[in-house]
């Protein structure tokens, strides 16, 4: 038995341990995104922060140093998965939407609500008039809900401020809530999400204020890692796009776009050309797009939440994607507009339903794939050890039943660097 090596945390009897393995360093692609370990009474063991070992329950005793400090959680009739990962929210936000049901209902289609100053504009409006500990008060709510549904990892996007004044409040209220409690927040900067009426008239002018005002200052106060555009017809342009993603990329940042949602423009051209970590959304993504993000190694990070909630007649060719080598993702795109859901377990449902996944490829989706779109593939999103042993428990007996059964919390607890953060004991 090795001297120090004591387990802190051993999970054991696992009906299933599920999980990749050997993928940290690239994203999965093809045939190897449908491919997944499953481990039948399944165990694994924690020192502090860090996984130990990962196998069958007597593999693990075997290793194990078992104390009388140790906590043992058993896993028996539980699914054990690696904590999950949404790597597209847009969490911190003032005010809410419901409001705006009626008029889609009337038929205003999403970029037309935009165009009359709703849309993102109004949640602009609610975002300006909250003070940052307002914003960071409804940001660990949203944070402590996303949590105790499995998720222990999630990119954050700022985008809701449109002045440089309440961006850094934005993005200053994420790093606050990402330090006030367990579930790990990656910020992006969204300066540009939508052009503020202030600047209708002259949006290339906001793109300035982007470049030459907003993106210094979020560099200089190190708030963000990534930078993302919302390029869409009525948001930015791909000329637009590409000046401030290229000013980003010099500026030490890694690049997301919002890109081909609604309008064909070329967004996922541009993500390969720029060589942006991932392009999301993607509803109306062209055959070149798909091949060069392929060549370009660019994740698609799919929206099928979104996609669900605007009512668009199709989904992301996902399928496709797939077949072309394009590293694919899913996230929830939590906003309190187009996806007022954070949960990423509908997420699985929709996923398999409408993007027709496998339950193999969408838990692969969400957890190491989600987690090289954050940067973060070294350290977690799969189960093995020396990764961080952010972990969750299903309650079902196997992981297809998390494709299967929806609407329901089916998570038992879960593990954030190997402390138990929600589910009681036993
Ligand atoms: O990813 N598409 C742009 N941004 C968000 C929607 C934001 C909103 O409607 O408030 C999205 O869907
Ligand atoms: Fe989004």
């Amino acid at each position: 038995m090795e001297v120090g090596l004591e387990t802190t945390l051993l999970i054991k009897n696992a009906a299933q341990l599920v999980t990749s393995r050997g993928a940290s360093e690239k994203p999965l692609t093809g045939k190897a995104l449908g491919e997944i370990e499953v481990i039948e009474d399944g165990a694994v063991s924690v020192r502090g922060d860090n996984i130990m070992a990962v196998g069958t329950t007597e593999e693990v005793l075997r290793k194990a140093e078992i104390t009388a400090e140790t906590q043992v959680i058993d896993a028996s009739g539980r699914v054990v998965l690696p904590g999950l990962i949404d790597p597209h929210t847009h969490v911190v936000f003032g005010g809410s939407r419901e409001h705006e049901l009626a008029l889609k209902l009337q038929g205003v289609p999403y970029l037309e609500i935009l165009a009359r100053g709703g849309g993102i504009l109004s949640s602009v409006r609610a975002t300006r008039a909250a003070g940052r500990e307002e914003l960071v008060e409804r940001g660990l709510k949203y944070c402590r809900q996303m949590l105790a549904q499995g998720t222990t990892t999630a990119e954050a996007k700022s985008g809701y401020g449109l002045s440089t004044g309440a961006e850094i409040k934005t993005l200053e209220a994420i790093g606050e809530i990402d330090a006030a409690q367990p579930l790990d927040l990656i910020p992006t900067f969204l300066g540009a999400h939508a052009v503020p009426e202030e600047y209708r008239e002259s949006p290339d002018k906001y793109v300035d204020l982007v470049i030459e005002e907003m993106l210094p200052a979020v560099v200089e106060r190190d708030l963000a890692r990534y930078c993302d555009v919302f390029c869409e017809k009525g948001a930015f342009s791909v000329a637009q796009s590409r000046r401030i993603l290229t000013a980003a990329k010099e500026m030490g940042l890694k690049l997301k776009i919002h890109a081909d949602e609604i309008v064909p423009l070329g967004g996922a051209e541009l993500a390969a050309e720029l060589k942006a970590v991932s392009a999301d959304h993607l509803l109306a993504v062209s055959d070149e797009g798909i091949l060069r993000m392929a060549e370009a190694g660019v994740i698609a990070v799919l929206l099928p939440g979104t996609t669900f909630y605007l009512k668009e007649d199709h989904y992301a060719p996902a399928r496709r994607m797939i077949a072309a080598g394009v590293p694919v993702s899913l996230a929830t795109d939590f906003n309190p507009g187009s996806s007022p859901n954070n949960n990423l377990q509908p997420i699985i449902n929709l996923a398999c339903l409408y993007l027709r996944m496998t339950p193999a490829e969408v838990i692969n989706a969400i957890t190491i794939n989600a987690a090289h779109a954050v940067g973060r593939g070294a350290d977690i999103g799969s189960l093995e050890k020396g990764k961080k042993a952010d972990i969750v428990l299903f309650d079902a007996p196997n992981y297809a039943y998390l494709a299967y059964r929806y609407g329901t919390n089916l998570v038992d607890k879960v593990i954030k660097k190997g402390k138990l953060v929600y589910g009681g004991e036993g």
